[in-house]
C-alpha cells in the first residue's frame, strides 16, 4: 500500500544521508522540511520534500496531516517495562529521607521486585506489559529495549525473557531484549556474591543463549551492586555467548562502570550521574553511546549527569525512560524531553536527537529507526494542533501526540 501524507507544517528530523547518530555540536541541529509531504510504501519510507514539488499521482490513500508536525516516533533504549506490582511504600520512605541505596539494603528495591515477580504468571507479566507499550505508544515511543532482572533466579530470569519474547512477537513495537542477570544480589547470596556471579556465568548465560532469549546483556556495575571485576567476568562470558553489553554505569559513583563496558566495547553506558575527565577521553575513544535517564535521576533526586560537558567534547548522547517500578515509574518520553531542557540545559534540538536517531543507535537500531529517511521504517507521529516544536518539551505534563504509525500502520 502506497500511502501520502500532505500538508505537514514541518518533517522534523529528516536525513538526506543516513548517519549512525550525531554527535557534539551536531546534535544542536534538528533538519526539517516546513510544508512537507512524505510518501510511506508498505513499512517504509520512499519520500519526502517541499508540498510544492509534490508530483504523486498514484498512492492508494491519502492522509492531510492538517498543518501538523510529524516526527520519528520515540526509541528508548534503556526501560525495565515487564514488573510485577509498584513500589510506591518505598517512596514514601524516600520522601521521609531514606537513600536508594539504604532501601536496597533493607530488601526494599530491586529486591522487593524481583519477590513479586517471582510470584507473578507468566500470563500476568504479559498483560501488564502490554499495557504498558500500549500506554507509552500513545506517547510517541515506536522502539523500547526491554531488561530482564527482576527475577534474580534462573527460572524467574528465564520467565522474564520469554514474557519480553511473546511482547517482541505480538506488539507493533520494535523491540530488543535485555538480559539482566546482574540487576541485584539476591539475600541468600549475601556475603557469597562471587557465587551469584557464578550462577550468572555458568547456568544463566547459556541458557538465555541457547533459547535465543536476549539481543544484550546488562550488568548493574556500582557501589553496593556489582564491581568492576565481576562486571567483567559477566561481559567477557556475555561476548562470548554473542551477547551485545548495554550497562548499568556511574549512578552512584564513580564506579569505573563506564570504562569496563567500553572495554567490551559495549553499545551504550547508562546513567552516567558520576562522569569526569578521564570518563570523558575513555568514551570519546569509543564506539560507546552515554546515555543519560533523566527520569531516574529526577525521581530519586539525584545530581544531573554532565550531558552539556559531553556534547561540549564532542560525544552524542542519547537519553531513555528507564521505565522501572523503583526509580522512574513512567516511560512517557516527551517527559525525558522536559527534563533534558530544564534539567540538563539541552535545547529542544539536541533532546530530540538524544531520543530519536542516538537512542536508536543505543539499541542497535539506529540504520532502520530514530529519522525520516528513505528506506527507513515508516514510524513516525502526527502531533497535536501545536505551535512550534519547542512547544513539546515546554507545555510539559499532557500528550502532544495525536496519530501514531508504526511500520507504515496507523496505530
Ligand atoms: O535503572 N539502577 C538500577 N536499576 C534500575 C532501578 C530498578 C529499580 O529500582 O527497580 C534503574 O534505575
Ligand atoms: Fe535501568
Amino acid at each position: 500500500m502506497r500511502t501520502l501524507i500532505t500538508n505537514i507544517k514541518s518533517l522534523v528530523q529528516v536525513e538526506d544521508k543516513k548517519r549512525i547518530a550525531v554527535c557534539g555540536e551536531e546534535m544542536s541541529k534538528l533538519h526539517s522540511i516546513d510544508n512537507a509531504y512524505m510518501i510511506i510504501e508498505g513499512d517504509s519510507i520512499v519520500d519526502f520534500g517541499e508540498m510544492k514539488n509534490l508530483k504523486e499521482t498514484n498512492a492508494e490513500k491519502i492522509i492531510d496531516a492538517k498543518n501538523r508536525f510529524v516526527l520519528p516516533t520515540f526509541c528508548d533504549s534503556h526501560t525495565h517495562l515487564v514488573y510485577a506490582g509498584s513500589r510506591e511504600i518505598e517512596y514514601i520512605d524516600k520522601i521521609k529521607g531514606l537513600s536508594y541505596e539504604e532501601i536496597a539494603k533493607r530488601g526494599g528495591g530491586i529486591l522487593n521486585s524481583a519477590k513479586r515477580l517471582q510470584q507473578a504468571s507468566e500470563e500476568e507479566l504479559y498483560e501488564d506489559a502490554m499495557q504498558r507499550l500500549e500506554e507509552i505508544k500513545s506517547y510517541g515511543t515506536g522502539a523500547v529495549e526491554i531488561k530482564s532482572g527482576y527475577g534474580l533466579t534462573t527460572e524467574a530470569e528465564l520467565k522474564m525473557l520469554r514474557v519480553i519474547r511473546k511482547l517482541k512477537e505480538n506488539s507493533p513495537l520494535t523491540i530488543k531484549a535485555n538480559f539482566l542477570g546482574a540487576h541485584g544480589v539476591p539475600l541468600e547470596y549475601r556475603g557469597r556474591q562471587g557465587d551469584f556471579v557464578d550462577l550468572v556465568i555458568n547456568e544463566m548465560i547459556p541458557l538465555v543463549v541457547k533459547e535465543e532469549l536476549a539481543d544484550f546483556i546488562d550488568v548493574f556495575c556500582d557501589t553496593g551492586f556489582f564491581t568492576v571485576e565481576e562486571t567483567d567476568r559477566m561481559l567477557f562470558a556475555g561476548v562470548k555467548n554473542g551477547l551485545i553489553p548495554k550497562i548499568h554505569a556511574n549512578e552512584l559513583d564513580y564506579s569505573g562502570g563506564i570504562q569496563v563496558g567500553v572495554k567490551y566495547n559495549a553499545l551504550s553506558v547508562d546513567h552516567l550521574e558520576c562522569v569526569g575527565e578521564e570518563e570523558i577521553e575513555c568514551l570519546k575513544a569509543s564506539q560507546t553511546m552515554p546515555t543519560i535517564l533523566p527520569g531516574a535521576a529526577f525521581f530519586l533526586n539525584m545530581p544531573y549527569s554532565p550531558a552539556r560537558k559531553m556534547i561540549q567534547a564532542g560525544l552524542p548522547v542519547a537519553m531513555a525512560s528507564d521505565f522501572n517500578p523503583g526509580s522512574s515509574p513512567s516511560g512517557n518520553m516527551q517527559m525525558v524531553l522536559t527534563f533534558a531542557c530544564v534539567n540538563y540545559k539541552l535545547t529542544p534540538q539536541e533532546a530530540i536527537n538524544a531520543t530519536t536517531l542516538n537512542s536508536a543507535y543505543a539499541m542497535g537500531i539506529s540504520n532502520t529507526h530514530g529519522s525520516i529517511s528513505k528506506g527507513k521504517k515508516a514510524n513516525f507521529f502526527i502531533t497535536k494542533d501545536i505551535p512550534t516544536i519547542e512547544y513539546i518539551p515546554y507545555y510539559y505534563g499532557t500528550n502532544k501526540v495525536d496519530r501514531v504509525f508504526l511500520n507504515g500502520i496507523e496505530q
